[in-house]
């Protein structure tokens, strides 16, 4: 048997993983029929990294409600819910009707319309910090337009990010340096550690321009901010004149004011994106009309922000609708109610097992991880044999509920008690089974 910690092999890891991986290969040959197709005019054979697992990703064809069916006709309950983008399941009714009634009126106006004033409204009620907001297409780029701002308004070049924290595709600080990051100078401190922040904003304020930070660090691994964290940044960044900015792409969905209205702290600036665009391509930044008039055209001097795809009118009547329809404030409750007793009944099996596993998370965000420590910061992510990953991931696909391989979770308004109840029971067998592997596997 090896040595946790140590590398090497471990006979029963291998033939667990080649077991559950051969069978994966058998179920699925039209999917990885797409794949080497797709290698052939894609890199890796997708546009979007976090789409590829090992040996092949599934491709999936058509979507109802809370399922995913792939091109070899298997159907799976879906606990991805596009990264949190798909809030409301597939197809909901809804926003069916809104996107058809929008198709109905035409699509691409090169104009404004009554549209993006509607969505407009129903996220500056909602969120504390924001008085003005304007669209972008993702949330990569609504972040982008924040720290411009940011930069523009304050006259400082810096930012404070966070180790773990990512913003998008080029504003992601992991372990190791992102060869494709913007050129910003970052300044880059641990997350969830409010005195060395304090520190690093006082000793940085005249280069500053702002302090970005995730409430919850999604991608890297569902681990939410403290209060007293999040307190830190707001009074260091109050008494040095910095702007904190609130990436909220995937904590909007945790209350109607999103973390910053559930904790009660407010930024300056606030970056949206996800699901507020109704599952369609979206990004949004907002904050004081003070800060955001620099973008009122009608203004001397204002600053130019232009962008095609803005004020895409799918995307502005499927979020309004969800959000005026749908996704009220006690369905908002409701799913993030179900997203702890999800994580709690996960944390309970971790414990009756008494194996290396946790569910990390709030409401309904989530990430599994492979380990008993608590985790505060990706420095506390112990490091295990992706091996382990592949396991649990093609187990779970196995069963028939669609995960991610780094272990990500959301829940999506289709999802039911019963879809809960059998992602509990697959990952109360995959424990009975295999448990003892994640005891013994050595790490990376
Ligand atoms: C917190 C956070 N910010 C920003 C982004 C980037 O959003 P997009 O993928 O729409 O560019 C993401 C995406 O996962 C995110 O989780």
């Amino acid at each position: 048997m090896a040595n946790p910690g140590t590398g090497g092999r471990n006979p029963d890891l291998e033939r667990a993983v080649d077991a559950v991986t051969a069978r994966y290969e058998a179920a699925n040959p039209a999917s990885r029929a797409h794949y080497e197709r797709a290698r052939k005019s894609l890199p890796g054979g997708n546009t979007r990294t976090g789409m590829f697992y090992a040996p092949f990703p599934l491709a999936i064809e058509t979507a109802a409600g809370a399922t995913l069916t792939d091109v070899d006709g298997h159907t799976y309950t879906d606990f991805v819910g596009d990264f949190s983008a798909g809030l409301y399941g597939h197809s909901h009714p809804a926003i069916r009707a809104a996107v058809m009634e929008a198709l109905d009126r035409g699509m691409a106006y090169g104009s404004t319309t009554p549209y993006e004033a509607r969505l407009a409204e129903l996220l500056c009620a909602q969120f504390p910090s924001i008085e003005r907001i304007r669209f972008t297409t993702s949330g990569t780029e609504a972040n982008l337009m924040a720290l411009v701002t940011a930069r523009a308004v304050t006259g400082r070049d810096s930012i404070m990010v966070f180790e773990g924290g990512y913003h998008g595709g080029t504003v992601y600080f992991g372990r190791e340096a992102a060869p494709i990051a913007v050129p910003f100078p970052f300044l880059i401190a641990p997350y969830n550690d409010p005195e060395e922040a304090k520190r690093l904003i006082r000793e940085n304020a005249h280069r500053l321009a702002a302090v970005l930070v995730e409430p919850l660090q999604g991608a890297s691994g569902a681990i939410p901010a403290s209060a007293d964290f999040l307190g830190a940044l707001r009074e260091a960044c109050s008494a040095h004149g910095v702007l904190l900015i609130f990436d909220e792409v995937m904590t909007s969905r945790l209350a109607p004011g999103g973390r910053q209205g559930q904790l009660g702290i407010v930024p300056d600036m606030t970056t949206l994106g996800k699901f507020i665009g109704g599952g369609f391509s979206c990004g949004a930044f907002g904050g004081p009309a003070e800060i955001m008039k620099v973008y009122d055209p009608a203004r001397p001097e204002s600053f130019v922000h232009h962008g095609t795809f803005n004020n895409n009118v799918f995307m502005l009547t499927a979020g309004a609708a969800g959000l005026e329809n749908v996704f009220t404030a006690p369905m908002q409750a409701a799913l993030n109610d179900a997203g702890d007793a999800l994580r709690a009944s996960l944390n309970e099996l971790a414990a009756r097992h008494s194996v290396p596993f946790r569910a990390t998370g709030l409401g309904s965000l989530m990430n599994l991880h492979l380990q008993r420590a608590p985790i505060r910061s990706i420095r506390d992510i112990a490091p295990r044999d992706p091996r382990l990953r592949q396991l649990l991931h093609l187990d779970l696909i196995d069963k028939g509920f669609f995960t991610t391989r780094r272990g990500y979770i959301t829940l999506s308004l289709a999802i039911a008690g019963p879809d809960c109840t059998g992602l509990i029971e697959a990952v109360d067998e995959f424990l009975t089974r295999h448990g003892h592997l994640l005891d013994t596997a050595p790490a990376e």
